[in-house]
């Protein structure tokens, strides 16, 4: 067992035991029918899965870890799939984001615990997979990501139907008056119409094409719809890779550095890609040591143009992303703005992975020549509304808005907002700026995706169809509008938002850069003596969350949970 001449492998120090301890290690997996031959010094693969009926998006997981076990066996591995807490974003309240962290830890507890050489992360909705990548980066073992893909195109009456992007807009039109409750369920059925996370570009895909860009899946993993025959390829691949990237000790850091988050950065751009991708990437940033602010999102990304035209800022959805090219096919249209010398899960640099990466539908993935949207990416506002900053995504906006100045209509939480927004004698019109307030990482607590306020029905019956709207809160990828979100510091702990006031007005530069509380400082400052803190929960996680969240800008991972332990344990169990 473990040969001299080799460093001894991780999961040696548990299997490779003489005496009591090797017997614990080894006896109690023998009951799943293990030979004692497996224990011989070959890669122990953990096939890390979050697979959940209560995460219907990930409920594919399960058969597609078994094409992972293939090729981990084929590849001379032997891999044990363990879960790990799942967050499905449709079903926890009060939001899954509240979550993410916590879900991390177990990530990274269950890796470092166990006897484990690499490890293969299967996610898919959107907490999922920053969760994973976040947990896994604190161990930095050899690990490899694998997306569950997109559910298949949503159709309803012969219409193309938008996760997320679908709801929201039938949502309005019921308000309005224009839609019955009864179409309104019938189309609950015509969206979500297979396995697989939202197939708008929402978070999910985000996240999964964020996979991808960094180089930590093997490419295509974007795309690939669930229930297409070649994501299980995809995950039969990905199982032989692993054991691979643990012989090469290929671990997360050597793939995710800041050139990496770089590229990722250009690509959500280039995807039009949800605002929800900042919070995760300065997380997982942080984990790993990697120098990334929330500037970073401006400076690096903000200038480049949107060639996906897909919803929920276009027309198209995941299938049809996958069968013009995906994702290798935008990268290698963006190859002049990357840095291809990256490595990926591969091996391979990125440019070699997308050297020949053609498009095969134009109307779907635009050339930078002639580009769906000129400039897309996140930008960061400042000012003395957010001087930590507040993000606001252009090519989701409506243009005659991206400069406005209006009286502040404000809502002290979303209690507030769900209590008034329907009252037709609510003082508000469309020039007005709807601001949210107590959303935030530690307001809500989990900084929910509610910023993208609904309309009052009186507007939508007008007509209308976009207001600026500022909160602390987050937005679901799948939402879009003049929406300005994250705003830090938060109101709750007492950032400059606590402090708006109905009537106040507010300025919206997004070509300045600049958010901006038109009312004196000596007022501000008055205002400030009067605000107080709410209280904090009595206990459990909510409170552990509360009392150690970092503000938004820094991507609202706990303060204990930025960097890594590694993979050391020092002990025995027994
Ligand atoms: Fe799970 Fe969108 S709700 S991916």
């Amino acid at each position: 067992m473990g040969s001299p001449e080799k460093p001894l492998r991780r999961s040696q120090a548990w299997f490779g035991r003489e005496g009591k301890q090797g017997f614990y290690y080894r006896s109690w997996l023998k009951s799943l029918g293990v030979p004692h031959d497996v224990f011989d010094g070959r890669p122990v693969i953990g096939i890390c899965n979050t697979w959940s009926e209560l995460a219907p998006c990930n409920s594919s997981l399960r058969e597609l870890a078994e094409h992972v076990k293939r090729g981990v066996y084929e590849a001379g591995g032997f891999p044990l799939e363990f879960p790990v807490m799942s967050l499905g974003e449709t079903q926890m309240r009060p939001t899954a984001m509240l979550f993410r962290n916590l879900a991390s830890m177990d990530v990274e507890e269950s890796i470092r615990a166990n006897p484990i050489d690499g490890v293969v992360l299967l996610m898919g909705c959107d907490k999922t997979t920053p969760a994973l990548l976040m947990g896994a980066a604190s161990v930095d073992l050899p690990t490899i990501g694998l997306s569950g893909g997109p559910a298949l195109s949503g159709n309803w009456r012969g219409r193309p139907l938008g996760s997320g992007t679908g709801v929201i807009q039938m949502s309005e039109k019921v308000r309005a008056g224009q839609l019955s409750q009864e179409e309104f369920v019938e189309a609950e059925a015509c969206m979500q119409r297979s396995k697989g996370s939202c197939m708008t570009m929402g978070t999910a895909s985000t996240m999964a094409c964020m996979v991808e860009a960094l180089g930590m899946s093997l490419p295509e993993n974007a795309a690939i719809p669930a229930v297409d025959s070649r994501r299980f390829r995809l995950a039969h691949l990905t199982g032989r890779r692993i054991v691979q990237m643990v012989e090469e000790d290929l671990r997360m850091s050597r793939i995710l550095t800041s050139a990496a988050f770089a590229n990722a950065i250009r690509t959500n751009a280039a995807i039009g890609g949800s605002t929800n991708a900042a919070m995760h990437l300065l997380a997982l940033a942080g984990r790993l040591g990697v120098p990334l602010t929330l500037q970073d999102w401006d400076d690096i990304g903000s200038k480049l143009p949107c060639l996906v035209n897909l919803k929920p800022s276009g027309k198209y959805l995941m299938e049809d992303f996958y069968y013009a090219g995906g994702l290798p096919a935008v990268l290698h249209e963006i190859a002049g703005e990357l840095d291809l010398g990256t490595i990926t899960a591969n091996g391979r640099t990125l440019g070699e992975n997308i050297a020949e990466a053609p498009c095969w539908n134009r109307e779907v993935i635009r050339s930078v020549d002639a580009p769906f949207k000129p400039e897309a990416g996140i930008a960061v506002l400042r000012g003395n509304l957010a001087p930590d900053g507040a993000v606001v995504k252009p090519s989701a906006a409506s243009p005659h808005l991206l400069r406005h100045r209006g009286r502040a209509v404000v809502f002290e939480n979303i209690e507030d907002f769900r209590a008034r927004i329907d009252d037709e004698t609510l003082d508000i019109d469309e020039t007005c700026v709807m601001v949210l307030k107590n959303c935030g990482p530690r307001g809500y607590p989990g900084m929910a995706e509610v910023g993208n306020m609904p309309l009052p029905p009186k507007l939508l019956r007008k007509g209308v169809i976009d207001m600026v709207r500022i909160s602390d809160a987050r937005m679901s990828g799948t939402a879009y509008g003049t929406v300005v979100l994250h705003v830090s510091p938060e109101a709750a702990v007492g950032g400059a938002l606590a402090l708006v006031r109905d009537g106040d007005f507010v300025e919206l530069d997004v070509p300045g850069r600049r958010l901006h509380l038109d009312v004196d400082e000596a007022e501000l400052q008055r205002r400030r003596g009067e605000w107080r803190e709410a209280p904090r929960p009595a206990r459990g996680w909510a409170r552990l969350y509360v009392d150690h969240v970092q503000q938004a800008h820094l991507g609202a991972d706990l303060d204990i949970l930025v960097g890594g332990s590694g993979d050391a344990v020092g002990r025995d169990s027994h």
